[in-house]
């Protein structure tokens, strides 16, 4: 048997009370394929350094900027050298690292919303076409085998033709913040324009019903029409919202994502209405698939079972009953991933690619944009 060499992975934000980096590098190690080997963890390097000695990571390749860890790692030998880095900073920080790190030869993790505009993404597509290096978007959804397995049923047609799809995306966490109930120390740059863009709610997580719609269905939104709601006076991006959704001439949909649906928590959900079945999935129970039908009794698929299908059945490590999540889903995208960087065959739809980043981007401006021009139709 070959023993496989850990991904010598680095990574950028993610240190002491971050949110999404402590789950990249548990999903990291659940997959097995990566050694977290140095970073920039931090905004602020005392802390950075201080993260660095509690997680045990060589105080050396803890370094102050993106430049110093590219100058110093890019001189290193080959065997030593970082491979990969995860990029888990606040939006506006994801374009100018990518870019950066790309230049330099690093393969990408890289955390949604993939930049700030739509011309940033499509220059990091450029520059991945030209490079060959593998970027792997976190749209952490994508990895789980039950989503995987709805990708595989519609695409083998089971629903007949696809007449209505229906995503919402519902949280209800900044309700304390805008209320003045709770200050939250990280998080909260969502709602800077400066920090997160052009959007906080649809930026943030109607991106990622959008990217379940794409990433199921293997349709393109071609149309959008939104009515997006700031919720107070003082609040400079959308907090909550909706859109109507057209895709070719006979499927329309919706997307109703908010981050003020108070006791909401991460409400994920996604149906697509055939005109033979339905498939219903949501994200707080996302081991149960539902399939819907006028003639038959519902039906539920469950993961690790032979009856699903090859690459839902190859997305789950325990035995069936064994409930796996979130940290399992971003472990099956890391592992895609690491398939990819080693030049091993993948399946396509093991991890989104920069592509859906660009999808992505044009999604969120054109809900934006549809907004502000008065709630028109806008083309991706
Ligand atoms: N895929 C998902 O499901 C998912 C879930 C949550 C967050 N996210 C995305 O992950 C990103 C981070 O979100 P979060 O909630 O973890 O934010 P956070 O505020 O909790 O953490 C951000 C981290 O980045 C660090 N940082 C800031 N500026 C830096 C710099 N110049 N150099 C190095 N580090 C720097 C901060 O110090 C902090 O450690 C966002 O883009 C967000 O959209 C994705």
């Amino acid at each position: 048997m070959t023993i496989m060499k850990k991904i010598r992975l680095g990574m950028i934000g993610g240190g002491i009370g971050a949110f999404i980096g402590d789950a990249h590098r548990r999903a990291s190690r659940i997959c097995n394929d990566y050694e977290l080997v140095g970073g920039v963890f931090d905004a602020d390097y005392e802390r950075s350094i201080e993260f660095a000695k509690n997680e045990g990571i060589d105080l050396k390749r803890c370094y102050k900027s993106v430049e110093d860890l590219i100058s110093a790692e890019t001189k290193m030998a080959a065997g030593q050298k970082m491979e990969a880095v995860a990029i888990v900073t606040p939006n506006a920080l994801h374009y100018p690292f990518a870019k950066s790190l790309l230049l330099a030869g690093f393969h990408l993790v890289c955390e949604k919303p993939m930049t700030m505009t739509v011309a940033e993404a499509v220059e990091l597509e450029e520059l991945v076409e030209k490079t060959k290096l593998t970027f792997a978007l976190t749209h952490t959804y994508t990895g789980y085998p039950m989503v995987r397995q709805m990708k595989d049923l519609i695409a083998s047609g089971v629903l007949g033709t696809i007449q209505r799809i229906d995503a919402q995306y519902y949280q209800g966490w900044i309700n304390s913040i805008i209320h003045g109930t709770e200050s939250r120390i990280t998080g909260v740059w969502r709602l800077d324009p400066k920090h997160a863009g052009a959007s906080s709610c649809m930026g943030d997580i109607g991106v990622h019903a959008f990217n379940l719609i794409e990433y199921t269905t293997g349709l393109e939104i071609n149309e959008v029409l939104s009515d997006l709601n700031p919720v107070k006076e003082d609040v400079k991006l959308d907090l909550d919202g909706t859109v109507l959704l057209r895709f070719g001439k006979n499927l329309k949909g919706v997307i109703r994502s908010s981050q003020v649906c108070g006791g909401e928590e991460n409400n994920l959900t996604i149906a697509v209405y055939g005109s033979k079945a339905s498939l219903k999935w949501g994200q707080e129970n996302p081991n149960y698939l539902y399939m819907l039908s006028d003639t038959e009794p519902a039906k539920t698929f469950k993961p690790a079972h032979g009856y699903n299908m090859a690459f839902a059945e190859s997305s789950h490590t325990m035995p069936s009953g064994h409930p796996e999540g979130i940290y399992e889903a971003l472990a099956n995208i890391y592992k895609g991933a690491a398939k990819s960087i080693r030049g091993e065959k993948f399946t396509p739809g093991e991890f989104p690619t920069v592509h859906d980043g660009v999808r992505g981007m044009k999604f969120i401006h054109a809900v934006v944009d549809s907004n502000k021009a008065g709630n028109i139709w806008k083309k991706l």
